[in-house]
């Protein structure tokens, strides 16, 4: 047991999914895993461990932000050692052709947090995705003809915004997308020589203003979880 996450050792796979609802966590594991087995529910954070095509997988909830996710994945690594991460999320689209429902996958996460200028005694550091998994999500993604963006996005500690212009900044240098967690994985995992990736799906658009229905985000998570599971097992 680690202080977050009660599993036994070997009671967590190589490869874990990470979305940020614990009930996301359980449907992902009800859909797509067989034979799933519940390994925590210290907090309600609830993980599973199942298998997909025979490849042993744990989908794990994280929370929201950057402070929640980096607990959860520093435990996973560091206790449980995991390989493989993959955030499964949504954002907010900074862009006009990033439309919603759209996949967003995140080359690199700036950030407003504070935690990394702490990390890094106030110098600048610019966390990326694993190379291998990005390229690989992407192949996949185009394979059943989704449409996807490649690029970086901002990882908020905010989602209401105090200053509700701010979002002009980083679309005017090209981030795609707003979330809150992949910039905590990315730097959790490139020092400890893992590999990360950050899937979204895109809920609600800043640049216009629409929502998407729960329904509809529902069928985005359900093909971006496909994308991330079919990357895993290549
Ligand atoms: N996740 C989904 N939409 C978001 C937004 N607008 N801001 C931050 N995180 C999000």
């Amino acid at each position: 047991m680690s202080i977050h996450i009660g599993a036994k050792e070997g009671e967590i796979a190589d490869v874990v999914l990470l979305p940020g609802d614990p009930l996301r966590a359980q449907e992902i594991a009800q859909r797509f895993l067989h034979d799933p087995v519940c390994y925590n529910r210290v907090r309600n954070m609830l993980g599973f461990t199942g298998t997909w095509r025979g490849m042993r997988v744990s989908v794990q909830g994280t929370g929201m932000g950057i402070p929640s996710i980096s607990i959860y994945v520093e435990e996973l690594i560091r206790e449980y050692g995991a390989k493989i991460l993959m955030r499964v999320g949504t954002c907010g689209s900074l862009q006009r052709d990033v439309g919603l429902y759209h996949l967003v996958l995140a080359q690199s996460a700036s950030s407003d947090s504070n935690v990394n200028r702490r990390r890094f005694r106030g110098l600048d550091f610019a966390p990326w995705a694993d190379f291998d998994l990005l390229s690989t999500a992407f192949q996949v993604a185009r394979e059943r003809g989704l449409p996807v963006h490649v690029g970086g996005v901002i990882s908020s500690d905010t989602f209401y915004q105090p200053d509700p212009e701010e979002w002009k900044l980083w679309a005017r240098y090209g981030v795609m997308a707003v979330e809150m967690e992949a910039s905590g994985l990315y730097t959790i995992a490139l020092r400890e020589g893992v590999k990360a990736l950050t899937l979204l799906t895109v809920s609600d658009s800043l640049v216009t203003g629409e929502l998407t229905s729960a329904e509809e985000r529902e069928k985005g998570m359900l093909s971006m979880v496909e994308v991330a599971l079919e990357t895993a097992s290549r």
